[in-house]
């Protein structure tokens, strides 16, 4: 990596930790790294090396831990408009960096839910190490801690799981956006077909963000953010 790079890496966490992050900041370092030394540079940033291992708490059929490309969470960030009145939910947030950088980027709270204890404690390390109040991370199998998402309004699968757990999921998604709107962010996962999704851009990459419809009362036009 090249020298000024890493020396914005360095200012960045510095005033991360400082709680002196100018509002805008991160993704305008970001973007003056080249496109392909973005996630190194995150890692710089956030103090990571490597990644770890998966445990046997992994439940069988669900997806071990790979971090989300820094582009495809730039993308997703403007896609779904995510600013700092959302709670952002990561449903399987591995070792929180997708968690910690958006929440860097916009502002926005951001919960993790992670099936992985040992991920669980690299995220609430990561968040300690960041000196970040806003980010925090849930341990338990994202299924059962529906709960946990009430407070959500945008929320970002990197394809944790599919079929029966991720229905389950989504009927609570469902109940929550009769409440209010939510956007729904898929990286490498189709989601199940539902007359309350819609997609809020057009797809790109790996990447699809949906936006709650409300269904239409009589003569009411249908609700959107
Ligand atoms: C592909 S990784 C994505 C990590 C993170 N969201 C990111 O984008 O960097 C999928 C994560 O989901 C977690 N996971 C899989 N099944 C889960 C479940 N049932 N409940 C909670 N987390 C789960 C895995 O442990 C893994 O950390």
């Amino acid at each position: 990596m090249e020298v000024r790079d890493r020396e914005s890496a360095e200012l960045i966490r510095s005033q991360v930790s400082q709680r002196r992050l100018p509002r805008g900041a991160l993704r305008a370092a970001l973007l003056r790294v080249p496109p392909a030394a973005r996630d190194a540079w995150l890692d710089l940033v956030f103090e990571v090396d490597g990644l770890p291992d998966d445990g046997p708490e992994l439940p069988r059929g669900c997806v071990p831990y790979l971090p989300c490309a820094v582009e495809v969470l730039l993308r997703a960030v403007q896609a779904a408009q995510i600013d700092a009145d959302d709670v952002f939910v990561d449903v399987g947030s591995g070792t929180g960096r997708a968690a910690a950088a958006v929440h860097l980027l916009t502002g926005a709270e951001a919960i993790g839910l992670e099936v992985q204890p040992a991920l669980v404690e690299s995220a609430r390390a990561l968040a300690a190490r960041l000196n970040v109040e806003r980010v925090t991370t849930i341990l338990g199998d994202a299924a059962e801690l529906t709960g946990s998402m009430r407070a959500g309004s945008v929320f970002f699968f990197y394809c944790p799981f599919s079929g029966e757990r991720l229905a389950r999921v989504f009927a609570e998604l469902e109940a929550i956006a009769r409440q209010r709107p939510i956007r729904v962010c898929a990286v490498d996962l189709p989601l199940p077909q539902v007359p309350w999704l819609e997609l809020a851009a057009p797809p790109s990459g790996d990447l699809a963000v949906y936006r709650s419809v409300t269904p239409a009362s009589p003569g009411t036009a249908r609700s959107r953010r």
